[in-house]
């Protein structure tokens, strides 16, 4: 092309239809979603319907009669589309509307509550550990060594009788002594034979006995441990301890007593019982008319239990206490049938909310 000879652009008739019909085709292709994006591209100020509007000033005069009557048909032909688009969005907007607010709050997932058990024991936990004990934890696989030998039980002692074991494989045929702890007194060994002194320790846990399952006796339950050896622990402390407990547990007004018991691994022993929560010790069917309750079997350390542990005992000496949960469980909250902890029951368990 020659510089200053450049002929005007005249935009013929099937120019014209074809790039019309092009965007027709486009255009109803355009998929459904976006009205805005759809004006700002087809309509808008910068949009390809006013560009090609804009070539009716190349359109031969003789044509500008039908161009224009074919611009204006594609106009409004993107115009409805335009519309329907604009429909569609508002009507999705509504369907969504009427199915869900979505300002509202969510459906709540209904919360579980702690089980008794855990929250006596925490409450338990949390009183000691305001006097200085820690926390320890044993395995429930335990051996015999742990179990009972060290704790004052050698081996055909009587006192191995009181507490049904759970065997693993049976030594006698030449298995080696596996059993399931039968209390957590195993747990003081294993922390005496660590050698650290001062020991000021609880252990809370499971243990199993093979005992028939009733409203009284299960096969498994819980236990807490406490241990504290130093020098110069006397009698008098255990007492104190004790009674702490028993007034932060049960309340001020609860009296306690002690009376003498036997257990291999304290020398003196004793069993405290608290006045009875029901009755307030006048006599009941819990406290089987006595006005009292036991709550917990302790004593000090056995000399030999020291020695099994590598522990001085002409240095040293300590208390340890041993308490069912289940059985302070059921006294705070007046169950009368130890079955219903093991049972599931969401009707039994949701009744214990918070902490105790
Ligand atoms: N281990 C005993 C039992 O399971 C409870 C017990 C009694 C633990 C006296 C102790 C204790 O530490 O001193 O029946």
């Amino acid at each position: 092309m020659i510089r200053g000879l450049e002929l005007p652009y005249i935009c013929s008739m099937e120019q014209l239809l074809a790039r019309i019909d092009g965007l027709k085709k486009e255009i109803t292709a355009y998929p459904d979603g976006d009205a805005e994006a759809f004006r700002i591209m087809y309509l808008g100020s910068k949009g390809l319907v006013k560009e090609i509007m804009g070539e009716m000033k190349n359109v031969a005069p003789e044509n500008k009669k039908a161009a224009g009557q074919l611009l204006n048909e594609f106009k409004v032909f993107a115009e409805s589309k335009y519309d329907e688009l604009k429909q569609l969005s508002q009507k999705r907007q509504q369907d969504n509307g009427s199915e869900a607010d979505l300002t509202l709050p969510g459906d709540s997932v209904p919360l579980g509550t702690r089980h008794p058990i855990s929250l006596v024991r925490n409450k338990v936990v949390s009183i000691f550990q305001r006097l200085g004990f820690a926390v320890a934890e044993g395995p429930e696989i335990e051996d015999d060594w742990h179990n009972f030998t060290a704790l004052n039980l050698p081996e055909n002692h009587p006192a191995r009788d009181m507490q049904d074991t759970f065997y693993i494989s049976n030594p006698v045929k030449g298995g080696t002594d596996w059993l399931l702890r039968t209390h957590t007194s195993s747990v003081q060994v294993r922390e005496m034979e660590k050698g650290k002194l001062p020991i000021r320790i609880i252990c809370p846990g499971r243990v199993y006995r093979n005992e028939t399952i009733s409203a009284r006796a299960h096969c498994f339950f819980h236990q807490l441990e406490g241990l504290y050896i130093a020098e110069n622990v006397s009698f008098a402390d255990l007492k104190q301890t004790l009674y702490f407990f028993v007034q932060e547990m049960f309340g001020s007004t609860v009296k306690i007593r002690f009376r003498p018991s036997y257990f291999p691994f304290t020398e003196p022993s004793a069993e405290m019982d608290i006045s009875c929560l029901i009755c307030n010790g006048e006599g009941c069917s819990v406290c089987k008319r006595t006005g009292w309750v036991e709550i917990l079997g302790c004593g000090m350390v056995h000399p030999h239990v020291l020695d099994n542990c590598g522990i001085d005992s002409n240095k040293y000496t300590g208390f340890a206490f041993g308490m069912g949960i289940e059985r302070i469980t059921m006294l705070k909250y007046q169950i009368k049938d130890l079955r219903l902890f093991s049972e599931n029951d969401v009707r039994f368990l949701k009744q214990f909310t918070g902490a105790v």
